[in-house]
């Protein structure tokens, strides 16, 4: 099938990789002509695995870029709209870009189309999508607006498109399902999954992926209340973090202990210094907008908020517990990026903190293996940049892990016990085990869990240091 695809961000791009990979024929369009030369050149904009491999093997072939959106829409059966829909002051979601893609896309209708909202969008969008198509003139049987939420996460991106647990398909037209349908059935046939060049399979993928078909709004209601979810899931297990400091629990035995029941299950139950990127935080604002819109005070997911916001703070506090005053103190500091397998910075509680111990008179060497470029863009020349977690260890006072990239948990401790100057672990994102902590001589901080010092005795800067 000829399908347009619009927009070029994270959704977009990934999303025209994946469909050409299925075997169809993508136009990528972007109104950015520098972004649309870029991509034409091979440039691959983010660091998502397996996009360079699909971007060389479609580029030019089944995937090719543009910038000219009513030409496009006439070429294609279908058009996925997956233009951003950034938080406005109040939170809400601001639909100027989508509103005005569908201004557009009325242009090109001529025969049947079926039009694919693909960003995360509130509830009823899909109805002004129609209208404003309407509006123009448009024939209202030559289209339908379906509403196909994705559930990518960062860093896994392409294995999550063509592996999905399901595919959503939110229509109020028997046609356009079909259309949907027809898209998608290499997966849901199970064909792609029978090719010797598909993508390799991650562990647990549901192959077939069901396909669920509800009602448009339902579908929109779907992408927001499962991102809500999830975050209200990390925020009730920082929670119960907090709880596990104040008694001396350990909160890895606490999630162990509720994950195995299969009600609940095991999964973002990871406490840490909270959430950030460009969905959660985002989304779980815009549905608390949504909601209140609607007139239900969603009171839940302010919490929700609250509790994220406090997970940084409360790891703050834990930085100035362990060093005492922060003016003048040398931080090691591993991740920038809101999450590991990415180089996305947005809204990233690591940028957040590595702000505030700066202001606070710290002196920061941070390391991340693929958002140290982004990240200088932001907090620039205030850190300095290391080629490895050992160099932003060296001669500090402690290091900060701020990211679950898999490579800070695989570190050389020793080596890393040498490069510090005083051996202090403090670890946003529990990549490692208090006691064997302890017992490789770090005195060593983490969230939910007792602190542990090597011989029982925290470390001290005065004292206890085999370099001091
Ligand atoms: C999220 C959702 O997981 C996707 O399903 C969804 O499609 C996407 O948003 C979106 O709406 O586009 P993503 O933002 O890429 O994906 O990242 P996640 O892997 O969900 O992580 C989000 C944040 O939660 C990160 O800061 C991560 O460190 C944190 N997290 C995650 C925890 O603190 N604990 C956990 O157990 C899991």
């Amino acid at each position: 099938m000829r399908i347009a695809v619009v927009g070029s961000g994270y959704v977009g791009l990934v999303a025209g990789a994946c469909l050409a990979d299925l075997g169809h024929d993508v136009i990528l369009v972007d109104n950015d002509q520098s972004k649309v030369t870029e991509l034409r050149n091979g440039h691959v904009p983010i660091h998502e695995k397996f996009l360079p491999e699909l971007l060389t093997r479609h580029r030019g072939q089944r995937l090719i870029f543009s910038d000219d959106l009513k030409q496009a829409v006439g070429l294609s059966a279908a058009i996925f709209v997956a233009v951003g829909t950034p938080p406005t002051e109040s939170g809400e979601a601001d639909l100027s870009y989508v509103e005005s893609v569908a201004r557009e896309i009325s242009g090109g209708i001529s025969d049947y189309k079926v039009v694919i909202e693909k960003s995360t969008v509130p509830v009823y969008t899909s109805d002004w999508v129609r209208k404003i198509i309407l509006r123009s003139g448009t024939d209202p049987q030559s289209f339908d607006v379906v509403s196909n939420p994705e559930f990518l996460r960062e860093g896994t991106a392409v294995t999550d498109f063509l592996f999905p647990d399901r595919i959503v398909i939110g229509c109020d037209s028997l046609r356009s399902a079909e259309v949907l349908r027809e898209i998608y059935a290499p997966l849901t046939d199970g064909s792609y999954y029978r090719r010797s060049d598909a993508i390799p399979q991650p562990d647990r993928a549901s192959i077939p992926p069901p396909i669920i078909v509800t009602s448009a709004k339902s579908a929109e209601l779907i992408k927001h209340a499962s991102n809500a979810f999830l975050a209200l899931k990390i925020s009730f297990i920082n929670a119960v973090a907090s709880v596990c400091e104040s008694v001396g629990a350990n909160v890895n035995q606490v999630v162990h202990g509720i994950g195995t029941d299969t009600r609940i299950g095991p999964k973002f139950m990871n406490p840490g210094i909270g959430y950030g990127g460009s969905c959660f935080p985002k989304d779980v604002m815009a549905f608390r907008a949504v909601a209140r819109e609607c007139g239900y005070d969603f009171r839940l997911l302010d919490e929700v908020m609250r509790i994220n916001e406090d997970q940084r703070q409360r790891f703050l506090r834990k930085v100035r517990s362990a060093l005492w005053t922060l003016r003048g103190k040398k931080l090691g500091v591993l991740g920038l990026a809101f999450k590991g397998g990415t180089d996305d910075i947005r809204e990233s509680p690591a940028i957040f903190l590595v702000q505030a111990l700066v202001q606070e008179g710290c002196k920061i060497t941070a390391y991340d293996p693929a958002a140290m470029g982004r990240a200088q863009e932001v907090i620039g020349s205030s850190v300095c940049y290391a080629k490895s977690p050992y160099e932003a260890a060296r001669d500090a006072d402690a290091l900060l892990i701020l990211t679950e990239w898999e490579e800070f948990s695989n570190l050389d401790l020793d080596r890393i016990r040498g490069e510090l100057k005083y051996p202090i672990v403090i670890d946003g994102r529990n990549l490692y085990d208090p006691e064997e902590m302890a017992a490789e001589g770090f005195s060593y901080y983490s969230v939910g869990r007792a602190a542990s010092y090597p011989d029982g005795v925290p470390t001290t800067i005065l004292r206890n240091s085999k370099k001091a």
